[in-house]
């Protein structure tokens, strides 16, 4: 078998390792019948990186992500880890992998499977067909930029204080691969700022739309995030790719992940300019249900679907990793998180097993 690329694979804490381990089952799978050719290797991160080595991020896991071809990653953090100091905590790893390998745009799909409409909080008619695209920005602006920190006044009074900052390169960048996308799907963008208040959104604004003029053929709007918000709730189906900074995308992905009722279910990808990628589930590492084989696989196998379709351009193997999920829930197969009342459940495993079996 001829090898494709490297694969860092980092399960990091709580549920990680176990959705990790039925995602590499599937790459293992791909390897075997299907010529994927993705060499694995593992390497430790986050709150149990810390317990290993006494870093969430050690020098060998950053030389093994920066050297793969794409990272996959389960998921940081836990209560155990939440009392170290800020730079040690496992959420560092998180945003120092981010910043050193430069994967700044950052695509949260939200799609609603027409077998889990039932999973959804809001009406069928509202969310059924749902299929959205998040660009958020995710290394810069309020996330990165200096000054930041806490001081203490002349009187001992406290004050903490961020930076919202983006250069025209970092907004140009992200509103390219933003349109990008947008032209591979319904060719709608939406910009999502807060121009009427602030000036780092008056310039987001402005270059958006002057890279919008190199894209005739995309649509182009934008909106402020509050009514952003709003809209995502209030009519989700208007939206087919949004582009926004890294604290607006942060918390619009947040809220159109449950608008699919199922945020074990959404996948995500981090990419550089080179279509190198970490992939990742949106959910967290979800410690109370952690080692219980309850959690639910399947964000993470379609992970791997994006990892396959961006960083290794194997779009063919990405629909049938995408079909064998979809085929496992036609089939009737749930984990606790995507069950309707009185519709039995499985393990993490089993899932994973389903998945294969489909495949
Ligand atoms: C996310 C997470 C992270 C973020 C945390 C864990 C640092 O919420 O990926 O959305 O805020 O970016
Ligand atoms: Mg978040």
């Amino acid at each position: 078998m001829s090898t494709t690329g490297t694969v860092a694979i980092l399960p990091g804490d709580g549920i990680g390792p176990e959705v990790i381990d039925q995602a590499v089952r599937v790459i293992e799978h791909l390897n075997q019948h299907a010529g994927a050719g993705l060499r694995c290797e593992r390497a430790s991160v986050g709150g149990t990186a810390y317990d290993q080595h006494g870093h969430p991020l050690p020098p060998a896991t950053l030389e093994l992500a920066k050297r793969a071809d794409a990272i996959l990653l389960g998921a940081v953090g836990g209560p155990k880890w939440e009392s170290l100091p800020r730079e040690l905590r496992p959420e560092r790893a998180l945003l120092s992998l981010r910043s050193e390998l430069n994967l700044f745009a950052n695509l949260r799909p939200a799609i609603l499977f027409p077998e889990l409409v039932a999973a959804s909080t809001l009406k069928p008619e509202v969310v059924s067909g749902l299929d959205l695209m998040i660009v958020r920005e995710l290394t810069g602006g309020i996330y990165f930029g200096q000054p930041r920190g806490i001081r203490v006044e002349a009187d001992g009074t406290r004050t903490g204080f961020n930076t919202m900052v983006y250069n025209e390169h970092e907004i140009r960048r992200i509103a390219e691969s933003a349109f990008q996308i947008a032209r591979l799907r319904n060719r709608r963008l939406c910009s999502v700022e807060k121009a009427n208040v602030l000036e780092v959104s008056e310039l987001w604004r402005e270059i958006v739309t002057h890279v919008g003029r190199s894209y005739p053929d995309v649509q182009l709007s934008h909106m402020y995030v509050d009514n952003a918000s709003m809209q995502l709730i209030k009519a989700p189906k208007q939206f087919d790719v949004i582009v926004t900074s890294n604290l607006f995308g942060d918390i619009l992905s947040d809220a159109a992940s449950m608008l699919t009722g199922s945020i074990g279910m959404l996948p995500s990808a981090s990419l550089d300019a080179n279509q190198k990628g970490m992939y990742e589930p949106v959910h967290g590492s979800a410690p109370d249900i952690a080692g219980r084989n309850v959690a639910n696989p399947l964000a993470t196998i379609l992970s791997v679907a994006m990892m396959l379709r961006s960083t290794f351009g194997k779009a063919d193997l990405a629909l049938r990793v995408e079909q064998a999920v979809r085929q496992a829930l036609a089939r009737g197969y749930r984990t606790g998180d995507i069950a309707t009342a009185g519709e039995p459940t499985i393990g993490t495993r089993e899932m994973g097993d389903a998945v294969i079996a489909a495949l």
